[in-house]
Parts: structure tokens; C-alpha cells; sequence
């Protein structure tokens, strides 16, 4: 029996096959425990000499299931921790990164260089009402700079009697709005997306201005050049100079627009040297009638306003000869021009 039991106790693969051993001997009704009650009628003599050898069986055999069952604990932990092995010092697979993307990334540092100069950040609507895009900045229902603006219209359904809207073709609405919210003074910059049915090697349906207000006492021109130069040379990290010419726009009086110093040598545009311009922006003085539409007094406010393009200053900055590769995602274009991962 002792040599039965040792034997199926050695052989048990895991740890049920180990209890059926363990049940068959010691259990209730197990092979041992039948004889441990044989004892019972045995004369004293024979329960004298079986009695110890019973109970050595059954400690011996008790002994070796637990030392049985500690070490199919062992085996099973052996086995998880080796399959459950990683080797931590596998290089990772390198995790291609996004960017952001370059007209985005000149948006932040025209916004910051501004704010350092005191203007905060205003925002409006893309799809814009006619009146805060056209009429509330001087530009009536039959002015030509509204066919001039190659300007998309929402549909409208028959009966819909909402004022008609547009996809805003400036940033110059959000003049109006944020005159209307705050009132003067006021120093904001307005970064953002406008619209205008226009393709080309310098045009894309959709591109990006930054619309510049600075209403107060005695706010001129001359505080429109300083900051603007200020904030050209900090763009391009150096001294720009900047050139006014004598423009009209129905929103400001006087209006200029304003180029910057650039060369032009070998097909490259190099800003801040050279004798040659290009025009970057417009802007003026706000007009009477703006501010009026506003709300604002123009007895007692006055100001400068400009709008930028802002892809046009980006692709000055990086060197990029057209304005529709900013918009086409393509991958190995943003890499080559240093933006890609
Ligand atoms: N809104 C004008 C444009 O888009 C630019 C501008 C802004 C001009 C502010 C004067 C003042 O062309």
C-alpha cells in the first residue's frame, strides 16, 4: 500500500490528480482510513504492533503529498513566469510623430510676438452675416469690392427670410464684433481662416489672415509702422523695413498698403535686405462710419487696422514658392521644408 501511494503521489501531474491520490488513501472512504477502522477489532496485542504502523503510513503518506503539492506550486509558477516572459530591453518600434503643421506653427508665433506688444487674441465666425462681413465696415449692397471679393454665398431656400450669409472673405468682421463686446479702447489681434473663390499659384479658396485693431485717444499711423516694423524684424530675426503706399479700402481712411523690404536675387525672396518690396498686408486708419456701426464714438476713438496674410508671410519665411502645397498634406513636402517627423 505504502509503495502504491508513494508511487501515485510521485506520478501526479498537477494538483487535482494530486487531491484524487490524497482522497483515495486518506479520505473518508480511502484505502487507508478503511484500515485505520479495522483496528477497532483487533485483540490489544495486534492493534499494538498495526496502531504504529498505521499511523507512521499515514504521516509518511501526508508528508509526501505536501512536499508533492509545494513543488507542483513551484512548477505551475515556473511555468507562468516563463510564459509570461518579456525581454524589456527590446528597442521599441519607432512611433512615427505628427507636427504641427507650418501655417499653424507661424499662427502661435504671430500670435506671441503680438502679445508681447500688448494685443490680445480675439476670435469670430467663419460663416459670417453680410453685415458684420460687408456693410457694418462701410461696404454697402452695391460697392464693387463685394464682387471684387469673389465672395461665396450660403444657399438659401426659398422662403428663408434669415439676413443672407457668407463664408467670411476677411478677418475684418471681427473688428465690428469685438468693438461691439468690449467697446474701446481695445488692442486685439484676430488669427483665423476666410474664404475666397480664387485658385492659383498665390491664391487658395481658403486662407489665413490676421486682422490687427488698436482703438484709443490718440492712436496714429506712426504707432501702425513701429509696431508693425517691431513685429516684422522679431518674425524674421532681423531689421525689416517697411514701405506705406497709398491705398483705398471703404473700412479705413487713410489706407495704405504696406510691403516689406525684401532682395529678390537667383529666384529666392530674401526679406530685410535689398532694395526690392512685396506687399504683405492692408491697413489704414478706422473709419468714422466703422466705428459708428460698432458703437463707438468717433468723436472721442481712434485707431489703426490691418489684415496679413498669413500663409503669405509663412511661405516668405520658409522659402516656399506655392501656396496650394500648404494645403495638399502631402507628407514629403512638409519634411522637406523641415516639418515633417
Ligand atoms: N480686410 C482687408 C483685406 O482682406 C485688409 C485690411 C484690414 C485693410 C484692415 C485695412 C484694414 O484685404
Amino acid at each position: 500500500l505504502r509503495q502504491k501511494y508513494l508511487g501515485l503521489i510521485g506520478a501526479a501531474g498537477d494538483e487535482a490528480a494530486l487531491e484524487e491520490v490524497r482522497l483515495a488513501a486518506l479520505g473518508k472512504k480511502g484505502e487507508v482510513s478503511a484500515l485505520m477502522k479495522t483496528l477497532g477489532k483487533m485483540t490489544p496485542e495486534e492493534r499494538q504492533t498495526e496502531g504504529p504502523r498505521l499511523n507512521a503510513l499515514k504521516d509518511e503518506l501526508n508528508a509526501a503529498l505536501t512536499a508533492k503539492k509545494a513543488a507542483l506550486g513551484d512548477a505551475a509558477l515556473e511555468a507562468r513566469l516563463q510564459e509570461e516572459w518579456l525581454d524589456v530591453s527590446l528597442p521599441a518600434r519607432p512611433a512615427r510623430q505628427g507636427t504641427i503643421h507650418p501655417v499653424s506653427q507661424v499662427m502661435e508665433e504671430v500670435t506671441a510676438l503680438f502679445a508681447e506688444l500688448g494685443f490680445s487674441v480675439a476670435e469670430g465666425p467663419q460663416i459670417e452675416s453680410d453685415w458684420y462681413n460687408f456693410d457694418a465696415l462701410n461696404i454697402p449692397g452695391h460697392h464693387p469690392a463685394r464682387a471684387e471679393m469673389d465672395t461665396f454665398y450660403m444657399a438659401r431656400r426659398e422662403g428663408d427670410n434669415r439676413p443672407p450669409h457668407v463664408l467670411r472673405t476677411h478677418t475684418s468682421p471681427v473688428q465690428i464684433r469685438t468693438l461691439e463686446a468690449q467697446g474701446a479702447p481695445c488692442r486685439i489681434i484676430c488669427p483665423g481662416r476666410v474664404y475666397r473663390a480664387d485658385f492659383d499659384q498665390t491664391h487658395t479658396p481658403m486662407f489665413h489672415q490676421v486682422e490687427g485693431l488698436a482703438i484709443g485717444k490718440d492712436i496714429s499711423m506712426a504707432n501702425l509702422k513701429w509696431v508693425l516694423e517691431e513685429f516684422f524684424s522679431a518674425f524674421f530675426g532681423r531689421p525689416v523695413k517697411t514701405r506705406f503706399r497709398a491705398s483705398h479700402f471703404p473700412f479705413t481712411e487713410p489706407s495704405a498698403e504696406i510691403d516689406i523690404q525684401c532682395s529678390f536675387e537667383g529666384g529666392t525672396v530674401k526679406v530685410g535686405e535689398g532694395d526690392g518690396w512685396l506687399e504683405v498686408l492692408g491697413s489704414g486708419m478706422v473709419h468714422p462710419k466703422v466705428l459708428q456701426a460698432a458703437g463707438v464714438d468717433p468723436d472721442e476713438w481712434q485707431g489703426f487696422a490691418f489684415g496679413m496674410g498669413i500663409d503669405r508671410i509663412a511661405m516668405l519665411k520658409y522659402g516656399i514658392p506655392d501656396l496650394r502645397a500648404f494645403f495638399e498634406s502631402d507628407l514629403r513636402w512638409l519634411k522637406h521644408y523641415g516639418f515633417g517627423a
